[in-house]
């Protein structure tokens, strides 16, 4: 179904549906169940999805990236925050509590979600379910006032999804006075270690390459400057191997020349990178707060490149030494951005 239904349409709707950010009152099951349609029918829309992309993507060249939802667009009459979820296969935030309003629309694929019985976690804290339920893609879910519940990826492929919530979710509510649950909300990452930004560059190209898969499925003027954007943002590889793909891309050999010219440099230039050698393998292993941490294990023909990887700050795929094939330099240094510790730059 195509509708041509924009973001500002939403928020037109939603300023009729929902108290202005100053008056910190919950809104009826009526609005919110409005809402909720309204949204099932904008998430159809392209016109929509672009809108969102568009501010998504101006969210990630910001580079302000935590864990769990972080807003991409805040309406500034109601405050109503709208976030993107993507979820690997198993991905779950395990089950947390939400104090207000929310709609969990369902973008690409699937998501199961359990519902808990939550009166029994008030007066307990135990966990009895409820409701399980498989919502599939254009479905959107909601919450009303106080729920626990899980949402999890259990499908093999990445989920996207669309989180429409209240600016009251997350704050202590009567109704629910417990401490046994986590409020979801955005955890900015405040570390100074280097290894923080290994954590935000992976954020930052996990969903440059998911949006760059859905704008490949789009044809016009819009997505393709999307698209550019994400080229400007440095995810041009068509070799989604690490995601599975709306529209797969067959990968392309690389030549010596496409390798001179990817270049990369260390996320971090304090991160510590160190290449450990097995019988079987070659092992790359990066310094983080709680110690090191293997990063990638590959075939020990990898090892004069993972050594070489971890003595020199920038490099150009090319110049990865070893026997090595130009679409295997190419796959390492792929490799290496996906991981977060390097970023490629011209
Ligand atoms: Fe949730």
């Amino acid at each position: 179904m195509t509708t041509s239904l924009k973001l500002t349409d939403i928020c037109d709707q939603f300023d009729r549906l929902f108290p202005q950010i100053d008056v910190h009152t919950h809104p009826s099951l009526e609005a919110v169940k409005s809402a909720r349609s309204l949204l099932e029918t904008a998430i159809a829309s392209d016109a929509f999805i672009l809108d969102c992309i568009e501010h998504e993507l101006a969210l990630i060249e910001t580079s302000k990236l935590g864990s769990g939802l972080i807003p991409f667009f805040v309406q500034p009459t109601t405050g109503v925050q709208f976030s993107f979820g993507y979820w690997s296969p198993g991905a779950s935030p395990g089950p947390h509590v939400h104090t207000a309003w929310t709609l969990t629309a369902v973008c690409r694929n699937t998501l199961n979600v359990l519902t808990y019985d939550t009166q029994t976690a008030i007066e307990s804290g135990d966990l009895v379910i409820k409701k399980n339920i498989d919502a599939t893609q254009g479905q959107v879910g909601f919450i009303h006032r106080v729920c626990v519940h899980e949402p999890i990826n259990t499908s093999d492929r990445w989920t996207w999804t669309m989180h429409v919530t209240s600016p009251l979710d997350g704050q202590p509510s009567d109704e629910f006075p417990s401490d046994r649950f986590q409020f979801e909300q955005e955890q900015p990452v405040i570390s100074d270690h280097p290894f923080s930004e290994v954590v935000r560059s992976r954020q930052r190209r996990v969903r440059l390459r998911y949006l760059r898969s859905i704008l490949m499925t789009m044809s016009c003027e819009r997505s393709a400057a999307c698209l550019a954007t994400c080229d400007r943002l440095g995810v041009k590889s068509q070799n989604h191997n690490l995601l599975i793909t709306e529209s797969p891309i067959k990968a392309q050999p690389y030549s010596n020349a496409q390798n001179r010219t990817y270049k990369l440099q260390r996320t971090h230039a304090d991160l510590i990178l160190k290449c450990k050698r097995t019988d079987t393998a070659a092992t790359l292993l990066v310094d983080t707060p709680n110690g090191p941490e293997e990063l990638v294990e590959m075939d020990p023909i990898a090892e004069p490149a993972l050594q070489f990887v971890s003595q020199n700050l920038s490099f150009s795929a090319d110049s990865l030494p070893g026997e090595l094939s130009q679409l295997e330099q190419y796959q390492i240094s792929e490799t290496l951005e996906n991981l977060g510790i390097y970023r490629s730059y011209t």
